[in-house]
């Protein structure tokens, strides 16, 4: 990449970033303030849509009662919010990583900090929200939670940041979704809310990063990068439901999330939460060989 080009990006990225500190200073949330902690819970509402919750429309599905169904959605919100904040907890790592290395007079890294303390903020929220509801928080599977530390030491770069905007994207899918939706429960939708809007400012700065990351990767670089990323994706579609879930509602864990993982309703529901940063990436280069069997893996390509 030449100099002079170097130069336009890093002024690009200044003002994006500026731009972005001036809006999180204009609109943040305070869960403890803004969320209704006292608020019970209404009786008989859903915690996600219905179609979203991963075993609609399958024989399983079928068997259980409207109460059950009310169940399972409320510890499938609990898993997927739990993921939330182990993903955030990785983010922040990443994010940190970035800081040590930059100038803290930046806008860059003013922003890189100021989201940090927006995910504290998001995890102190799902973890409080899990809390009030009286779920446990079921996070991702055991080997996987081992595997995640590895991804600030082998993660940089468009991959690394590519691997935050899949997190917040597909979950930014369903929660707007849900936060307009009725029949969810008000303070699952607030909570949805505020992650929505504090979102936006994230993936506008981590798209940045990727488009401005890939002109600078040599060959062996970018079949790595196309594999990282491809990989992340793959776990976190399988990893936001975790199958203990199950056993709230009687169902065999095992047999319940094959079901799930089966079922082209749940795969399409992954594939329409993707739609969106995978035409990004894609449009980036970072979809590719040799990661096309682990995207077809993750639902989030058509197979
Ligand atoms: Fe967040
Ligand atoms: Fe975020």
């Amino acid at each position: 990449m030449s100099r002079a080009l170097e130069v336009a990006q890093a002024a690009d990225r200044e003002r994006t970033a500026a731009r972005l500190l001036r809006s999180s200073a204009e609109k943040f949330y305070d869960p403890d303030v803004d969320v209704d902690w006292s608020a019970p819970p209404v009786e008989g509402m859903l915690y996600q849509p219905e179609h979203r919750i991963s075993l609609y429309g399958t024989y399983l599905w079928d068997r259980l009662t409207p109460e059950q169904r009310i169940e399972l959605s409320r510890h499938e919100v609990a898993s997927v919010a739990s993921n939330g904040v182990w993903f955030e907890v990785i983010l922040m790592q990443l994010l940190l990583k970035e800081i040590y290395r930059g100038d803290p007079t930046t806008s860059h890294v003013q922003y890189a900090l100021t989201e940090i303390a927006d995910e504290c903020r998001h995890s102190i929220m799902f973890g409080k929200a899990i809390a009030h509801f009286g779920l446990p928080a079921y996070g991702p599977r055991k080997l996987l939670h081992r595997l995640g530390k590895l991804l600030p030491v082998v993660g940089y770069g468009p991959a690394l940041y590519g691997s935050v905007l899949i997190v917040e994207e597909v979950l930014d899918r369903f929660q707007r979704e849900a936060m307009a939706d009725e029949n969810v429960q008000p303070m699952i939708r607030m909570v949805n809310r505020i992650h929505v809007l504090e979102e936006a400012r994230h993936v506008t700065f981590a798209r940045q990063e990727v488009a401005s990351g890939m002109p600078k990767l040599t060959k062996p670089e970018l079949a790595y990068q196309r594999w990282l990323v491809a990989l992340v994706g793959c776990q976190v579609t399988h990893t936001l439901i975790n199958p203990r879930v199950y056993r709230s509602v009687g169902l065999d864990p095992h047999e319940a999330y094959h079901v799930a993982m089966t079922s082209p309703h749940y795969q399409a529901s992954l594939r329409w939460a993707g739609e969106r940063i995978m035409a990004f990436l894609s449009d980036a280069g970072l979809v590719g060989a040799p990661g096309m069997h682990l995207w077809r893996k993750s639902f989030l390509v058509a197979a």
